[in-house]
């Protein structure tokens, strides 16, 4: 089993459009029993709110539904929880620190490390472009999940 969780500031755009994207896909290649997929925020602004509009409208478009899923923050017990505590930008991984303490077992990346342009990915509660984070994100997790491939 795989234990995989997104980690954005809010928990409420990046995260949740990342662990839905990666549910999609994993169940796409019939993988569904080997993961354990969830997302979290370092802030509990958004605590209990479902997700963004914005992503749940960017989803619905390619058939994906984000109900049920409620912002929770992220907690130092999940450090132990997950295999890969995968960030959206290199602010996040600052405040992961902060709550998880060091990252002893390496399990802490930024998703888009995973491809062959580094990048954080930008904040869409910021830029309101929903598109360009959709595609940031599609690109990382499918370099993520070639990788794990890779090594299954
Ligand atoms: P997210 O976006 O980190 O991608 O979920 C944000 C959502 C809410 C806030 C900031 C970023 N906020 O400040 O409430």
């Amino acid at each position: 089993m795989i234990k995989v969780l997104f980690v954005c500031l809010g928990n409420i755009c990046r995260s949740p459009m990342a662990e839905f994207l990666f549910k999609d896909m994993v169940n796409k290649k019939g993988l569904r029993d080997e993961f354990i997929i969830e997302s979290a925020g370092t802030s509990n602004e958004e605590e209990g709110n479902p997700v963004h509009y914005r992503v749940t409208k960017k989803l619905a478009e390619v058939g994906i539904k984000t109900d049920g899923k409620h912002a929770r923050q992220l907690e130092k017990y999940d450090y132990n929880k997950f295999d890969y505590i995968i960030a959206m930008e290199q602010r996040n991984i600052r405040d992961i620190y902060r709550i998880v303490g060091e990252d002893r077992e390496n399990k802490v990346y930024r998703l888009l490390d995973f491809t062959s342009n580094p990048r954080d990915i930008a904040d869409p509660w910021y830029t309101h472009n929903f598109d360009i984070t959709y595609n940031d994100i599609i690109e990382g997790l499918e370099c993520f999940i070639k990788i794990l491939e890779k090594y299954r």
